[in-house]
């Protein structure tokens, strides 16, 4: 998708060095970062330079490409994909990328290792836009219909960044508002800010500013009276780890916007590629939440009077916070699954029809 009229991806491979846009720095500063260890993309995942369940797993393979140019031995590459798994712990797609890649590299000649790791990582990406390219077609039809009854702008209600940012192009949760915007049809979001990190203000809203769609940021607690009020004519949000009943695991308060949504009959969608769902674990209990550092909460970060960027405490000095990063939506709340193969509802039937093993 574009910045400043300009198509990026969101990571590229160029002279054996991994490229991506630093997420920490927007939307004030546009920076490209270089990753050029193995230890660059674990650190890169673990700040959340990168972020977003599709982008975490590509990082990861990517970071195992770096692994190899760093030291070709397979060793060091085993010790390599154990560190990245445990660089952040809830989006399954990093487990997925890893054992993928390992999968076609243990035991590989050290001559050919380093073309098949870059291959499968390259593939690893294709495929991802790919399937968000469908998840976009499939889930503009739900977009359409609505309009086609309402004959006014469709308002969507998102929560977190599962854009194109999140992603490699194109972005789950709002893959389906592009295509309706490509196809003419009048679309606004309701950014939900997403405290602590506020991805929802400082990415969704910046990427769709970019693409021309309009959007407004709420606060995370606006949603509810939206949604009383009939201003919300649907939600989609991505997730980090679906399970095989459908229990949806995505950034901490989605599942008060599927509360709210199923109060007021407001349809709740969820936009996943297949290598989101999690087909091991049963109990939405046993998924790990991760829980990130309490000063995400009490400092936020902004542009100071100099245009720089400054951190400031907001919190009394002396006062405990809990940054629990993820929550769970139970399938019962959820309307149906967007993917790439088409729409399922959030059950172990509604998956098995789509993705028969
Ligand atoms: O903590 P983040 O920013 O990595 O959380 C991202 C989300 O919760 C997204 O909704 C999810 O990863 C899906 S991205 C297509």
């Amino acid at each position: 998708m574009r910045i400043e009229g300009k198509e990026y991806r969101t990571i590229w491979f160029e002279n054996n060095i991994v490229k991506i846009i630093d997420q920490t720095k927007l939307p004030h500063q546009f920076v490209i970062k270089d990753l050029k260890t193995i230890n660059d993309a674990i650190n890169a995942i673990k700040v959340m330079e990168v972020r977003g369940a599709p982008l975490i797993g590509a990082t990861a393979a990517y970071g195992l490409v770096l692994a190899l140019i760093e030291n070709n031995d397979q060793t060091f590459l085993k010790k390599s994909a154990e560190d990245l798994i445990s660089s952040r712990p809830t989006a399954i797609n990093l487990k997925w990328a890893i054992d993928r890649m390992m999968n076609k590299l243990s035991g590989v000649n050290s001559d050919q290792i380093l073309e098949i790791a870059l291959n499968e990582a390259k593939e690893i990406c294709n495929e991802d836009e790919k399937f968000c390219e469908n998840i976009g077609i499939n889930g503009l039809k739900i977009i359409e219909e609505i309009y086609s009854k309402k004959k006014d702008t469709v308002n969507i209600l998102t929560h977190c960044n599962a854009g194109w940012l999140a992603t490699i192009n194109w972005g789950t949760a709002t893959s389906p508002i592009y295509h309706a915007h490509k196809k003419g049809i009048p679309v606004h979001v309701w950014a939900d800010e997403t405290r602590p990190r506020n991805q929802g203000a400082n990415l969704t809203s910046y990427e769709l500013n970019e693409e021309g769609i309009k959007n407004t940021i709420i606060a995370d607690n606006t949603g509810g009276i939206l949604m009383q009020r009939g201003e919300v004519d649907m939600c989609i949000v991505g997730t980090d780890r679906t399970l095989a009943n459908g229990d949806v695991c995505n950034k901490v308060g989605t599942y008060l916007k599927a509360l709210a949504a199923y109060d007021n009959n407001v349809p709740f969608y969820v936009a996943l590629p297949s290598s989101t769902i999690d087909w091991d674990i049963k109990d939405a209990k046993d998924i790990p939440i991760e829980e990130r550092n309490s000063e995400e909460l009490s400092h936020v970060e902004g542009l100071d009077e100099n245009n720089e960027i400054r951190k400031v405490l907001i919190y009394p000095n002396n006062s405990k916070a809990k940054n629990l990063a993820f929550d769970i939506t139970p399938a019962k709340y959820v309307t149906g699954l967007i993917t790439e193969r088409g729409i399922v509802n959030a059950s172990s039937v509604g998956l098995k029809e789509l993705f028969k093993k």
